[in-house]
């Protein structure tokens, strides 16, 4: 499309105050901008746009809220994302030195876009998280969300997929279409259904087409969001998935030193008695999972609260532990 045509556009969208379709062009145009790596003028175009409200926060992400509808599914009318906002800390996330090192990073070049830019380089966009479930991978999604202060789009593959075939791939273009109107930091949470290996024979042709079209989307993905994609089955992913990532994350099971850590964090609202030792309980919560930990803890504290006491006590403590012993005997049962 010509500039004389965008700007036909543009004051037709002005004379109809559509301002969502003004928005749209205008966006379109800075894009244009972009590819054709005029950098600083986009920049600038996009500080014009975007004059009454700064770039990158959460009121930039607000006004596409406003204007854009949420997609949504033609068959059964469902939404396909949803928007949300947390209010977490980096001390709510207990993970390894390392693995907070690699989301700081993460944080820091999301930050440093503009600079980056101008070096012809971009930043760290697309992260695989994998890990077992109640790992932290949502949590983590959570965290960052909160730190960078840009609303997080939860996309959840079930709503994209059950659907008519042939909706699928629709709904996939509707999803990248509305994220790329925006900054968002994006979760496409439980992505082992849409990643299953292209030749499991299970699979029909369908599922193989929207992997192909997730693959495509996501390589041409050129917006300044965050895409977060997390599995606990991570053996299940196709290849061709995994070469994608900027940066893959891997949630370990917790050390006990991150296992005491997370007690503390989950005991902190109660008094305890002087006797409870959360070393020797980190020690014997060896393969608890962060989500485990933090179930047991609040077991422990209610036990003692419906006993009417006012702080906890060892025997809540193994209470809670044996609740917890109970629940893995029967899962593992299954
Ligand atoms: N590393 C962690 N640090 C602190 N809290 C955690 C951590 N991991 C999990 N939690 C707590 O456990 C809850 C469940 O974890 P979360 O939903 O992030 O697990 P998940 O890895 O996404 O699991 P799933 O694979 O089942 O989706 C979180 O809301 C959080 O309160
Ligand atoms: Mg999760």
């Amino acid at each position: 499309m010509t500039a004389n045509e965008i700007i036909k556009r543009l004051f037709i969208a002005f004379s109809k105050q559509d301002s969502e379709e003004f928005y749209r062009i205008a966006d379109e145009f800075i894009n244009l901008e972009k590819r054709k790596k005029h950098n600083i003028a986009a920049k600038e175009l996009k500080e014009a746009l975007y004059s009454s409200k700064p770039s990158r926060s959460n009121n930039d992400s607000n006004r596409y809220r406003a204007n854009i509808p949420i997609p949504r599914d033609n068959d059964s009318g469902f939404p396909l994302l949803e928007i949300k906002e947390y209010e977490h800390d980096w001390d709510e996330l207990i993970v390894s030195e390392e693995i907070k090192y690699v989301l700081y990073h993460i944080c820091n070049e999301f930050r440093s876009i503009d600079i980056l830019s101008t070096y012809n380089l971009t930043p760290i966009k697309k992260v695989l998280f994998s890990g077992q479930p109640g790992t932290g991978k949502t949590f983590t999604a959570q965290v960052l969300s909160s730190v960078l202060q840009i609303p997080l789009i939860y996309i959840r593959f079930d709503a994209i997929i059950s659907s008519y075939l042939g909706e699928t791939a629709t709904n996939l273009r509707k999803v990248f279409d509305f994220i790329a109107n925006g900054v968002w930091i994006v979760l496409f949470d439980e992505v082992d259904i849409i990643g299953k290996n292209r030749d499991d024979h299970y699979e029909n042709g369908e599922i193989k087409r929207v992997v192909n079209n997730f693959l495509q989307m996501l390589d041409t993905f050129e917006g300044e969001s965050l895409l977060i994609c997390a599995t606990n089955h991570p053996h299940i992913l196709d290849p061709a998935i995994w070469r994608r990532f900027d940066e893959i994350i891997n949630f370990d099971l917790p050390s006990e030193l991150e296992r005491l850590s997370l007690l503390k964090l989950y005991l902190k609202p109660m008094k305890k008695t002087g006797l409870i030792n959360l070393e020797k309980l980190s020690h014997e919560t060896s393969g608890f999972t962060p989500s485990d930990l933090k179930l047991m803890c609040k077991e422990a504290m209610k036990h003692a609260i419906v006993s009417e006491k006012d702080q906890l006590s060892t025997p809540d403590i193994e209470f809670a532990l044996n609740r917890m012993h109970k629940r893995f005997s029967i899962r593992d049962e299954k």
